[in-house]
């Protein structure tokens, strides 16, 4: 008989995978799809790093690099620093990771005892709780609304902050809502977790998506914050499976030690094609493709308030709309998979990013072009 470890009662599948399956079934039947429910970019990897990795492969870079990545990347990643934000981050803080997901584990591994709490907006990104259920910790979800801009407010965090509690993790921009938390909200943030003595960890993969304004980095706010970043959304490469952490000195340390046994390194290739990812070339592709984001945004924004959908605000950044479909269904799962057998759209229902009543919210994500968003609009206006 098979035995598996009681965590893994906990650890949830992607629900909309079922239905990214069934639409891939109907697309092999003939069927044409929408697709509004992926949480990558369309785009491929610009040709500079594409290029640089083929380089990297002929060249023979195919051995281990240093767990914590190559010096080279660390130190490009911190000059991007001074470049972007302006901001001094040592290269001796930053630690190259197999995507963000890895560098999520990491961190919550150096801070979570078995029963410690961690606190998170509910909706969220769904692998967080996972990951913390894997250390046989209590991932607790704050409920989060247009209210406080679908981000956890000082007041929420610290009504919540009881037992023991590791830390806090919070996104901007945000997956599912695509909204931000201002230099402002991070300070009063971190002042909490510092009042209380957890951690706070930010998660800025979306950094770089924006529309509006820049995000702010928690990393202007202290060095004692763990920030996450990744060059899996902005860079468009997630297939290459490269991410990064910034970590308080302190704990590069035992952050090495666990990257050593964990992963070994990150993709060798990945970190030598990343080091052409800072390229002027590289980036002028980076902002046409970030303003063609800005255009489907603008687009689909009013068109699926239009239809009745409730969106609250402006999105800020990443690339998805969590919309609040109750003036259509009670039950949202149901709802996207009937629009995907009626219309061929397919979109992201909201039991994947949380319990906060979700059965009244569905993501969509504008990683499809124009064109097919408007067609997506288009079928979803003669369905409803
Ligand atoms: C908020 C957030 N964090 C982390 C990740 C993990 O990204 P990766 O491991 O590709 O860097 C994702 C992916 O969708 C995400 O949305």
């Amino acid at each position: 008989m098979s035995r598996f470890a009681r965590r893994m009662t906990h650890i949830q599948p992607f629900h909309v995978m079922a239905l990214l399956a069934r639409a891939r079934e109907l697309e092999a039947g003939g069927r044409s799809i929408i697709h509004m429910e992926i949480g990558e970019p369309d785009f491929v990897t610009p040709s500079p790093v594409v290029e640089a990795g083929i380089r990297a492969l002929r060249e023979g870079r195919t051995h281990y690099t240093p767990a914590v990545g190559l010096t080279a990347l660390r130190h490009r990643l911190s000059g991007f620093y001074r470049e972007r934000y302006g901001i001094d981050v040592g290269a001796d803080r930053i630690i190259i990771t197999p995507g963000a997901s890895a560098a999520l584990q990491l961190v919550l591994s150096v801070l979570v005892d078995p029963g410690d709490r961690v606190l998170m907006a509910d909706p969220g990104y769904p692998c967080n709780r996972n990951f913390v259920h894997l250390l046989n910790g209590i991932p607790v979800g704050l409920p989060v609304d247009a209210d406080t801009n679908y981000q956890p407010d000082a007041a929420t965090v610290r009504a919540a902050w009881t037992g023991p509690v590791a830390a806090l993790l919070v996104a901007s921009p945000s997956n599912p809502t695509g909204t931000l938390l201002t230099e402002a909200d991070i300070r009063a943030l971190f002042a909490v977790t510092q009042s209380q003595g957890g951690r706070l960890v930010v998660d800025e993969i979306y950094h770089g998506l924006t529309y509006d304004e820049p995000a702010a980095t928690a990393l202007a706010v202290s060095a004692d914050i763990f920030v996450i970043n990744s060059f899996s959304k902005y860079f468009g490469m997630t297939g290459w499976r490269l991410g990064w952490l910034v970590a308080p000195g302190e704990y590069v340390g035992e952050l090495d030690k666990l990257a050593q046994n964990l992963f070994l390194a990150a993709p060798t290739l990945a970190q030598y094609a990343a080091l052409s990812a800072f390229d002027p070339e590289n980036i002028a592709i980076l902002e046409a493709r970030r303003r063609e984001f800005r255009a489907r945004r603008d687009y689909l924004l009013p068109a699926l308030r239009g239809l009745g959908f409730g969106i609250a605000g402006t999105p800020e950044g990443a690339f998805y709309l969590y919309a609040d479909c109750s003036r259509f269904t009670d039950d949202s799962y149901r709802f996207s998979t009937q629009l995907l057998e009626e219309t061929g759209v397919a979109i992201t229902p909201g039991i994947d990013f949380g319990t906060h009543l979700p059965e009244r919210h569905v993501r969509f994500a504008y990683t499809t072009s124009l064109e097919n968003l408007q067609e997506g609009v288009h079928r979803l206006k003669a369905y409803l």
